[in-house]
């Protein structure tokens, strides 16, 4: 079955595909596949179903849990991340936000300095916090895996420097720091400690999941996007299922995935999404009520 086969079995999703440039940008963090597209959906699944908290245990940028709890869609939001780096700059973000800003503001990306940075062992958790967030939004595409190449063209041939915004960067951060009494970051595997968090709050949360998948491998900017690509997909359809969770998911249209949200008796919705070669990538929005057929 290809992949434009298994979309045909689920209706299209009745809410559009936004326009990303409407939607405010909360995440310092850049993302290849990044969910801001997702955003209306999210906006409609929190308002109907009105959860004390949300997990997020694929954080990534985190652009769920920001929106969640920036658009008081939610109370409070829980983001789990397993990569060194990301959760480095998670940390620096929440622990200490204004010297991130401050060396965003007088740092210099030149092509040198950026191999510097790179290279360079960072001593606490701020610099490995800051060396995230400049690696990830000046190497192609946001790659962080090891071996990623800097964007020498770059977007309008700025080269290295065409993401590096340090106003933008700073008043994201600024407006983090202003809700971090309601994020909480914990830093560890999302497929074990989600199921710990859903003992205790059960159907109280609302799990929001984008999970690493390399499936339908060269469709997308890179077969490995994350350093951290391999999860055992069965087992967290599975989770979900045994713990009557009130989820949204986001996953590739592959045969692996849709016979699995069929064995579950999980809803589906398909959308076409393009990618950033302007491939079109049919992607399914799963969840555990039906919301938006
Ligand atoms: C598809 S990305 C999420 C992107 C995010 N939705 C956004 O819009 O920015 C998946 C993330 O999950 C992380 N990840 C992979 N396996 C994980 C695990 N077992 N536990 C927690 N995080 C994991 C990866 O490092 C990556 O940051």
């Amino acid at each position: 079955m290809t992949a434009q086969a298994a979309i045909a079995r689920f209706p299209p999703s009745r809410v559009p595909v936004v326009n990303v440039a409407t939607v405010p940008q909360r995440s310092p963090l850049r993302y290849p596949g990044g969910k801001t597209w997702l955003v209306p959906h999210i906006r409609e699944w929190l308002t109907k179903t009105a959860p004390d908290v949300l997990i997020e245990p694929f954080a990534g940028g985190a652009i769920v849990s920001l929106t969640g709890v920036m658009e008081d869609l939610v109370p409070s939001a829980v983001m789990i991340e397993i990569d060194r780096d990301v959760a480095a700059f998670w940390r620096s973000a929440f622990e200490s936000g204004a010297t991130l800003s401050e060396w965003i503001r007088t740092f210099d990306p030149t092509y040198e300095n950026l191999a510097e940075l790179a290279g360079r062992i960072p001593r606490t958790v701020e610099e490995h916090g800051f060396r995230t967030l400049v690696l990830n939004r000046t190497r192609r595409g946001g790659i962080l895996a090891p071996g990623a190449s800097f964007s020498r063209q770059g977007e309008n041939g700025k080269g290295v420097a065409s993401r590096w915004y340090p106003e933008t960067l700073a008043s994201r951060l600024s407006a983090i720091s202003d809700y971090a009494d309601s994020l909480m970051f914990m830093e560890g595997d999302g497929m074990k400690i989600l199921p710990v968090l859903l003992e205790g709050w059960g159907r109280r949360a609302a799990v929001f999941l984008d999970p690493p998948y390399t499936a339908s491998g060269g469709k997308r900017a890179g077969n490995r996007l994350y350093q951290h690509s391999e999860i055992d997909h069965a087992a967290l359809f599975r989770m979900l299922d045994e713990h009557d969770s009130n989820f949204l998911m986001t996953y590739d249209a592959a045969p692996e995935i849709v016979a699995l949200v069929k064995q579950y008796g999980f809803e589906a919705v398909s959308l076409t999404m393009k990618n950033t070669h302007h491939n079109r990538i049919p992607e399914l929005v799963i969840t555990s009520e039906p919301l938006f057929a």
